[in-house]
């Protein structure tokens, strides 16, 4: 695998769209640059399994972010669900428990199942929305709490979202194999939006990040493809 085509491997592009229309229509601007599309719930609720099939036709790999958090049945239940849709990615919470964890990873062990990644501290919340929901740990702190439960209950089977501010602390606690998956990436001079801790593709490759999450830096750029390539050029430069 050549530079260009690893760093394909470690961009996600965020489809977030209220349609497959609009999606679609995006994904053409695309251009080839990119393989990885992240299909969240405003688009997975809209557009289902049968958008998931189009685009795996089309030639992406389909990481699901759903944010799976329910009981262990019901949890197993939908990675099967998923399974049968071809997505190579999904998300589950870590709030969710070592139980939920493990019932997800058992489920995970099926044929042409997601590899699956445990979603740490939501990126939107600070100490403060931690404590108001009764954890008086720092979100780092509660970060590495939970990739250990995550590692421990899913024998190391899932990956972690985390991010770029935690991506240094867990690669050094975690070991060199967890996948750790980085939303929140801005390339230098973008405009930050409602995001709070940022940082560049660079960055966060440099730090031990395995896949970077862009969404609009690409998804609102006036040329979407220069955007990716710009981005798959950073990564590529940054990767040793
Ligand atoms: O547009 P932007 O680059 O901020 O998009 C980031 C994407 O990553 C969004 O789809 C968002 O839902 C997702 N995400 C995040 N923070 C997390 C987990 C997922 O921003 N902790």
């Amino acid at each position: 695998m050549d530079s260009s085509d690893l760093a394909q491997q470690r961009l996600a592009v965020a489809l977030d769209f209220p349609s497959a229309a609009l999606a679609l229509a995006f994904v053409d601007r695309l251009d080839g640059t990119c393989r990885w599309l992240k299909i969240g719930m405003e688009l997975y609720y809209a557009a289902g399994a049968p958008l998931v099939h189009t685009l795996r036709e089309r030639g992406f790999e389909i990481f699901l972010d759903l944010k799976l958090h329910d009981i262990p049945n019901t949890v197993a239940g939908a990675v099967r669900s998923v399974t049968e849709t071809g997505a190579s990615l999904l998300t589950i919470h870590a709030g969710g428990g070592a139980a939920m964890i493990h019932a997800a990873a058992e489920a995970a062990k099926a044929p042409g199942a997601p590899h699956l990644l445990a979603v740490t501290v939501l990126t939107s919340m600070d100490a403060a929305e931690l404590v108001g929901v009764g954890v008086s740990a720092t979100p780092a702190e509660q970060v590495l709490r939970l990739g250990r439960l995550v590692q421990t209950a899913s024998a190391d089977t899932m990956g972690l979202v985390c991010s770029s501010e935690e991506v240094a602390l867990l690669r050094t606690q975690l070991g060199p194999s967890v996948r750790l998956v980085v939303p929140g990436i801005r390339p230098a001079g973008a405009a930050v939006g409602d995001q709070r801790r940022v940082a560049t593709p660079a960055s966060a490759i440099a730090a031990g990040a395995s896949m970077l999450v862009v969404g609009r830096p690409i998804t609102q750029a006036a040329d979407p493809a220069a955007a990716a390539q710009s981005i798959l050029d950073e990564i590529a430069r940054a990767t040793v």
